[in-house]
């Protein structure tokens, strides 16, 4: 397996399109979750040039940092808190445009200005991570990351519910 990611592309779309291929081929290591996760991770944030990349999983009543690439991060976010406590609640992706303008957002950095969280669903349908990935400029996502990033959450699912 390549231990470097190459990204080829102008666009976002073909920047994620080379991306997604390698993705997959970095979920078929069986070095086990903490090692596959975080190589995802660095992937998407070094790969696609964002600011953070990361899950939340869901434990109990509480969303806590798991793996992740970038700043040092809140660890600990509740129900319905912030943007991934949203996302979490209303079991749905979140575009945020400016983070600033968002009622109850979560500061880890100020670098952060806008970002996309995703939820991650187990086998019962319930939300058991969410990816959170985020951009140090203004409204960087749109429809195109929800649906690339929607593959990327597919791959996840396939890890940890298998
Ligand atoms: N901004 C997020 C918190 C997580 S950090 O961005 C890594 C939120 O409002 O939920």
């Amino acid at each position: 397996m390549s231990e470097s990611i190459t990204i080829s592309g102008t666009t976002k779309e073909e920047r994620y399109a080379s991306l997604l291929p390698q993705l997959k081929a970095l979920a078929e290591d069986d070095a086990g979750q903490i090692a596959v996760l975080g190589n995802l991770m660095s992937a998407i944030k070094y790969g696609m040039s964002f600011y953070w990349a990361g899950l939340y999983e869901v434990k109990n009543d509480v969303l806590v940092l798991n793996a992740f690439q970038g700043t040092v991060a809140c660890t600990k976010i509740a129900f319905g808190k912030g943007v991934c406590g949203y996302a979490w609640k209303n079991k749905k992706t979140v575009i945020v445009a400016d983070v600033n303008t968002f009622d109850g957002h979560i500061a880890c950095s100020s670098e952060s200005k806008s970002e996309i969280v995703l939820p991650v669903l187990n086998e019962k349908g319930e939300v058991s991570m969410v990816l959170d990935v985020d951009s140090d400029q203004l409204a960087t996502f749109d429809k195109v990351d929800e649906h690339w990033l929607g593959k990327v959450v597919e791959i996840i699912e396939k890890i940890i519910n298998t």
